[in-house]
Order: C-alpha cells, then sequence, then structure tokens
C-alpha cells in the first residue's frame, strides 16, 4: 500500500512527496504536532533527473515509484539542491540502483556527500546560471547559501517559469490530501510555515534576503519546495511571508517568558502582562519556560516586538530553561526588538543579573532598569513592574 503523495506539476515533472506523521522532532529538536512532508521531483524528459531525494524512513517506495513512473529508464541526473538528510536520505540507494547516474551540485555539495558517505563517482558541478539541458527542459542553478546550508542551491526551469526552491518557501505541516496551494488553506499553515522559518532559517534572515532579491529576474510561475505545498497559483504569498518574516519587522505586541519554581516570578509576570493591557497593549503572549517548548518561544519572540524576560534564581544562575532561550536568541540576530528583565531570587540572585548582559546584544533596547524582588511581591516592587510596563507599552507607541 503506497503512503508516497504524487500530482503532476506538468506532463513531464511529477511531485512524490511524503507524510511523516510519526516524527516527534525535525532535526531530532523541534517539534512537529502537525508533521511535515518531504517532497522530491521527477523531470522524465529525453534525460530523466531527480531534483532531491526524501527522508530515509522512504526511501524503498520512493524507489519503487521512481521505477514505475520512468517505465524502468535508468535515472540520469540527481540533482542536489540541499544536502540534509530530510532531502538526501535516499541518495545512497539511488545511485546503487542507478549506478551510471549523476549528481549535480555546485562546489560545497560533494564535499558534503563524502562527508554523509563516500566520494561520489560520477558528478556535474554547476555554478551560478550553468545550464543542465534534459531535451524539452533546461535546467538553470543558482546558489543561495545558508538558506539553510552553506552548499544550498536552487533549480529553475524557466519554460515553466518553475522553481525547485530547497527549503527556500517551505513550511512544517503535512499536506493533508492536498499537494498545490489552490487545495488548502494557506492561513490553516501559516503558523507552522512562520515557526518552520523562525526555527530553521530565521537566523539567516539576511541571506534568505538576498536569496530573494538574487532571484529577482527569474519570472517564477511555480515554486516547488521540499516542505509544504507547491505553490502554482499564488507564489508571490509565500514569498511575501518569507520577505516580510526575515525583514526583521516585528509586530506590535509583548512576549513575556518567565522561569518560575515557587511562584514568584510568574506573580510578577502577570502583573506585566496585566499593566500591558491597561496601557492598550492587545497581542501579548505569556509563556512559562519551564512548560512551552522554546521552538514556540523562539517564534513568538521573533514575531512580536516587545520581549520581557523573567528568571528566578538558580544556583546563582539562571533558570535553565530561560537560559536555554536566551542562548538560543542571542544567536538569531533578531533586530528592532524592546527588552524589559526581571527577576526573583530568595538568599541569592542569578536571574537578573545573568539576563543584563543579554541587554548588550545589537537589536534591542532595553525599555526600562531591571526589576528585581527577593520573594513576595511588596508594594514598590509592585509599582516597578508597573512603570517597567509603561515604558514597553510607550516604546511601542
Ligand atoms: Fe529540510 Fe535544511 O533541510
Amino acid at each position: 500500500m503506497t503512503v508516497m503523495l504524487q500530482a503532476r506539476i506538468s506532463d513531464k515533472i511529477h511531485f512524490l512527496g511524503f507524510n511523516d506523521r510519526r516524527t516527534h522532532l525535525f532535526e531530532n529538536l523541534w517539534p512537529i504536532p502537525r508533521g511535515v512532508s518531504y517532497n522530491s521531483y521527477l523531470i522524465t524528459d529525453e534525460k530523466i533527473a531527480v531534483v532531491d531525494t526524501v527522508d530515509k524512513q522512504f526511501t524503498d517506495e520512493f524507489l519503487d515509484q521512481l521505477e514505475i513512473l520512468t517505465g524502468n529508464r535508468p535515472v540520469d541526473y540527481l540533482i542536489i539542491n540541499h544536502m540534509e538528510p530530510d532531502h538526501s536520505g535516499a541518495l545512497q540507494a539511488l545511485v546503487a540502483r542507478y549506478p551510471s547516474i549523476i549528481l549535480v551540485g555546485n562546489k560545497k555539495t560533494f564535499g558534503l556527500v563524502e562527508s554523509f558517505s563516500r566520494k561520489p563517482v560520477r558528478i556535474f558541478e554547476v555554478g551560478d546560471n550553468d545550464r543542465l539541458d534534459l531535451g524539452f527542459h533546461t535546467l538553470l542553478f543558482r546558489t543561495i547559501p545558508m538558506v539553510h546550508w552553506p552548499e544550498t542551491m536552487v533549480t529553475f526551469e524557466p519554460n515553466l517559469g518553475l522553481l525547485f526552491s530547497g527549503d527556500a518557501f517551505g513550511s512544517f505541516g503535512t499536506l493533508d490530501g492536498a499537494v498545490f496551494d489552490d487545495e488548502l488553506d494557506p492561513g490553516f499553515l501559516e503558523p507552522e510555515m512562520m515557526r518552520y522559518f523562525t526555527n530553521i532559517v530565521g537566523k539567516y534572515s539576511a541571506h534568505t534576503r538576498r536569496a530573494i532579491a538574487k532571484l529577482g529576474d527569474w519570472e517564477i510561475k511555480t515554486i516547488a519546495p521540499v516542505h509544504g505545498p507547491v505553490w502554482r497559483s499564488n507564489p508571490g504569498w509565500v514569498i511575501g511571508r518569507y520577505d516580510r518574516w526575515s525583514s526583521h519587522d516585528p509586530e506590535k505586541g509583548v512576549v513575556i517568558v518567565y522561569g518560575t519554581m515557587y511562584g514568584h516570578t510568574q506573580q510578577m509576570a502577570e502583573l506585566l502582562a496585566r499593566r500591558l493591557v491597561e496601557r492598550g497593549i492587545r497581542e501579548i503572549r505569556v509563556y512559562d519556560a519551564s512548560k512551552t517548548h522554546l521552538s514556540y518561544l523562539i517564534n513568538d519572540v521573533f514575531r512580536f516586538r516587545g520581549f520581557i524576560a523573567g528568571s528566578c534564581a538558580y544556583n546563582n544562575e539562571l533558570f535553565p530553561p530561560v537560559q536555554a532561550l536566551i542562548q538560543a536568541l542571542g544567536h538569531m540576530g533578531l533586530k528592532n526588538h524592546l527588552l524589559g528583565i526581571f527577576g526573583n531570587f530568595l538568599w541569592s540572585g542569578g536571574g537578573v543579573k545573568n539576563l543584563l548582559p543579554f541587554a548588550d546584544n545589537p537589536g534591542w533596547e532595553l525599555v526600562h532598569e531591571p526589576v528585581e524582588e527577593k520573594g513576595a511581591l511588596r508594594a514598590e516592587t509592585a509599582g516597578a513592574l508597573q512603570r517597567l510596563a509603561d515604558a514597553m507599552a510607550e516604546r511601542l507607541g
């Protein structure tokens, strides 16, 4: 019984995808409660080409379906837009089944092929704007480094205006019967698409913007990414989302994340949230860092301009879940963000003093001096928290 998704993009171009609803953590790190799809593409021209493969778990069925669709003709080329294993998982098996296959990649691709398995035998190295003629179809290539690995490139079929985009313009979320954007509700997909962007590609926002600019002279009519739907009706929708998210122009709103053991830091967070509402802020998210996965915290901090971080002291350090968030955010290069800091301790500090260095990151503006309490909240500290919330609301405008 097949679990593979198949659809035709054109007479000779097939979509071959798998829905992964079993994996809990993408990259063994990011929760995917709504799953993810791995998309590969087959071009059956005078020469036969496969564009990227799929995750290793789907290798057997992927190869079987290729054999059916190609009518037992050998596959001539494997275009490797991206070597991360969710797309190169079937590479070695493909080479084993089609020993004459030529691997097509750029100068950074083949070292990664060797790192994962062995030195490739037959390769065709391409650079920006190089061509590969398959018969009716011509493929053009351009690198888009760091979207999402150094070797990443895209492949363009100019007759159809079809862009094989790799991770770019991809999304978490399975394809529940749909393959094309006009077969689903993009609004339902958007939160998972944004979390995919902020978790996987967001750190490379500048590279994403360079990639979008680099592809600007191609007349793109359809985008075929390796995750999520094929965008044939409205590719501008997904390009627009990626453009907006990578622009570091966050929305008006505040994320409050706190770490607490005995509830004192939560008490401070609740007061901050209430005051922000009184000051007219409507987009407020309050999270206990122990309960909400880092993936969602990163996503919302990325999304909203205001971030107020609170931590209790833990062995003179930050509370570990808050530490993990702060460390992750420090690597993301966010810009145009407003910061507030608060904390609590009982016998020794550790929360506020270890949050403060985060304020030195470029792109962050500390809106008020940190507020720290020893144990239960006193009226004087409550007043300071209100002033912190006021300062945040005023800066948000
Ligand atoms: Fe979907 Fe960077 O791999």
